[in-house]
């Protein structure tokens, strides 16, 4: 495989991390974290191998949906430093080969932006066409509040000006008006500016409702929505041919295809759109013991554009949504990682991490991060999994899975030397407080979960097979167990896991293999075999896999063991 491509077209190999600047490291004692404590932990991220960090948003907000509110697209909110410490930040990320991407969350703003202060003083006031009004909620607009412990409609009457106004989220975040020509540009200089201060892209919030004209007056000014975000992916591209920009969109495999564009050339729309149906059925699988959800999600899987990719992820900072399992499955998924009422969220998912809903399985988590990084697509980590933190119940909704980052088994788990009331969340406490759970203590340990994620940031790297191959879902002859494999111009890799909380054998039928060739495990070696495993003449092989196993194999010919990337 080329390792040039790999290069050019980064993003398909990258391992991404999501943190919040809030809640990641106190540089100045203050207790928030900010940008220069950040940079002094800049070394921990290139140690695991992260290549791409995801800066959840930092310009200054009410913080009434943790930032994700937005008041001023030009600054930094002042508790997380200045636009100074931004920058060397970004320089010194760059100077580890860090490339570092932030949340563009222009749906809407908050209700403290200027924009929307003018707008709402009157039907002709500045600003005014910058959002989404009507007399009455038309028929045909849009459906489903996102928020529904909150909110009963997407649009609220706005008494000043007698008229209501559109808000996909709360009613605190009013929607930008996308079909006006002047937001679109505005959106283009917020775009412009992020990337001069050196940004190599965006996560892009919530997009399907960013592009939503549905039911406006003025939709017609917006030809179709995707030429619209294909004409963003070529702004960003004329200012930065390396730029990306990562998506969420949570819809149907079908639907969120489209935001990649050209379907049958390189992609010009979104690079990459993360798999949320592919994280759905995960959890059934690890619910039932069971890897056929996950093997239909990836049999279904659409193939993205020739340069596009998915984005694979386990957790991040929202809640575990379900939303796209039928009611019954999200029940079982619920009755197995979240039977309290407290730990669900909206109906439709769970606030909480990986390893408490796997009660701390040691094996169980181990297997999953396999997965994640052998998975074809690009994994994202949000930060705290690489070391298994938990959730603290005690915060407020999505707030429980955001606690500050634990580094060391110390006052506030080293995230701060600050008064402790004055922390951004509650440092969880017993099993998974920072005595138990924490950077510094992992780092010694090569048993740790966190060595663990080096070892397969590492294999992940060394094998874009797994990235850049075509892949196949295999019948591994057992219903606990996922094997698939990938196939490159000069390389197999096949990955194998087990969902069950028992031993099973795995039997595969490897096509285009025969007795010349082995299997060498990647990932440490099963000492009956040392390290490898024979392929039969009809190309078969049997694996044993332990309780909650995870193989990485790479097909090689004895002879010219040694002379590929085999660790
Ligand atoms: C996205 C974010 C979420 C936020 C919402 C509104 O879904 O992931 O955290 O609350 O957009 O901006």
């Amino acid at each position: 495989m080329d390792l040039t491509r790999t290069a050019d077209l980064w993003w398909r190999n990258a391992v991404v991390y999501c943190l919040d600047v809030e809640t990641y490291k106190d540089g100045n004692g203050d207790g928030h974290g900010d940008f220069r404590g950040l940079t002094q932990q800049i070394d921990h991220l290139d140690r695991l191998g992260v290549t791409c960090l995801w800066l959840m948003p930092f310009f200054p907000t009410p913080d009434r949906d943790d930032g994700y509110d937005i008041t001023d697209f030009y600054n930094v909110d002042p508790r997380l430093g200045t636009l100074g410490d931004f920058v060397e930040f970004v320089r010194t990320a760059q100077d580890r080969g860090i490339r570092v991407i932030c949340d563009l969350v222009v749906n809407h703003v908050s209700d403290q932006h200027p924009w929307f202060q003018q707008a709402r003083k009157g039907r002709d006031a500045p600003y005014r066409d910058w959002f989404v009004w009507c007399d009455e909620p038309p028929k045909d607009g849009p459906t489903g509040v996102v928020f529904p412990d909150q909110e009963t409609s997407l649009w609220e009457y706005d008494e000043a000006s007698g008229q209501y106004y559109l808000h996909r989220f709360y009613k605190h975040q009013p929607d930008l008006n996308v079909a006006n020509p002047a937001v679109r540009d505005e959106i283009a200089r917020v775009i412009g500016f992020w990337m001069e201060l050196g940004m190599s892209g965006f996560r892009v919030d919530a997009v399907p409702f960013l592009l939503e004209t549905q039911g406006q007056d003025d939709a017609g000014l917006l030809p179709d929505p995707h030429d619209y975000l294909a004409d963003l992916r070529a702004f960003l591209s004329r200012r930065n041919g390396q730029a990306v920009l990562l998506g969420e969109v949570n819809l149907p495999y079908q639907d969120t295809m489209r935001f990649f564009g050209d379907p049958d050339g390189v992609g010009d729309e979104l690079n990459m759109c993360f798999d949320f149906i592919g994280m759905q059925r995960l959890y059934l699988s690890l619910a039932r013991a069971d890897a056929g959800p996950l093997a239909s999600a990836l049999r279904e899987r659409p193939v993205p554009p020739r340069d596009a990719q998915w984005a694979t992820f386990v957790r991040n900072h929202d809640e575990l949504t379900l939303d796209k399992l039928t009611e019954d499955e999200r029940n079982e998924v619920f009755a197995a990682f979240g039977p309290e009422p407290d730990m669900q969220l909206y109906g439709r998912g769970l606030r909480r991490r990986l390893p408490t809903m796997l009660d701390g399985d040691p094996a169980r988590i181990r297997m999953v991060y396999s997965l994640l990084f052998s998975l074809p697509g690009t994994p994202v980590l949000f930060y705290g999994e690489e070391i298994g933190m938990a959730e603290d119940l005690r915060a407020e909704g999505r707030l429980a899975v955001r606690t500050p980052m634990q580094w060391a088994p110390v006052h506030a788990g080293g995230f701060s030397t600050g008064d402790p009331s004055r922390l951004p969340g509650p440092i969880p406490d017993g099993e998974y407080g920072p005595e138990r759970v924490s950077v510094s203590s992992q780092r010694r340990d090569r048993e740790s979960l966190l060595s663990w994620m080096s070892t397969l940031i590492e294999r992940y790297r060394e094998c874009p097979e797994l990235r850049w191959g075509d892949y196949d879902v295999l019948d591994a002859g057992a219903s606990s167990v996922l094997a698939y494999r990938a196939d490159a111009a000069d390389g197999t890799v096949i990955a194998v896991h087990n969902f069950a909380d028992s031993p099973a054998e795995a039997r595969l039928a490897l096509d285009g293999l025969d007795a010349s060739w082995v299997l060498t495990d990647l990932l440490g070696s099963d000492v009956s075999t040392g390290g490898t495993t024979k392929v039969s003449d009809g190309g078969e092989v049997r694996l044993r896999m332990d309780r909650y196993g995870s193989r990485w194999l790479r097909a090689e010919r004895p002879e010219a063991v040694g002379g590929t990337m085999a660790p």
